[in-house]
């Protein structure tokens, strides 16, 4: 519960960086990886809206970019403009790429409280080249 709770914190303090003129829709993300460490992000918008990054993908990249090489073992994810801001469809598919069907998805309730879902429970069925291979 208190990792939990620290991770939602942190995500919190992420969306604070949020830089989101256009949609004025502030997100944070904090991940946290097998080897113990904790990644935030934020979402960047860009004038040419298609190019915007979410705050889930923005947490993943500077994790790789750290040199991280472990698993995700969870997510928070955090917005000041909605209760259980749940990530989108391409978050879901890079969390695939980095995180098995266990890991957890952390988000804040109505009542402040950690929400705890797993990645399987969003996201089944994504794309691997390894699912994907047919036999020869
Ligand atoms: N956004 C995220 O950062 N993560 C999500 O999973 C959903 C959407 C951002 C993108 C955009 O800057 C704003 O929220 C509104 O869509």
């Amino acid at each position: 519960m208190e990792t939990y709770k620290n991770l939602l914190s942190q995500a919190k303090q992420a969306s604070e960086n949020s830089y989101s003129p256009y949609s004025k829709f502030s997100v944070g993300a904090s991940v946290l990886y097998e080897s113990g460490k904790i990644y935030t992000g934020c979402n960047i918008e860009n004038a040419s809206y298609g190019l915007s990054l979410c705050a889930e993908r923005c947490a993943m990249s500077s994790a790789i970019i750290s040199g991280e090489k472990t698993k995700i073992k969870a997510i928070a994810i955090y917005s000041p403009n909605q209760i259980k801001c749940l990530p989108c469809g391409a978050c879901r598919q890079w969390l695939y790429e980095f995180a098995d069907d266990d890991a957890e998805i952390i988000l804040q309730d109505e009542n402040n409280n950690p929400l705890v879902l797993t990645l399987g429970d969003i996201f089944p069925y994504g794309f691997k080249f390894e699912n994907n291979k047919k036999d020869e």
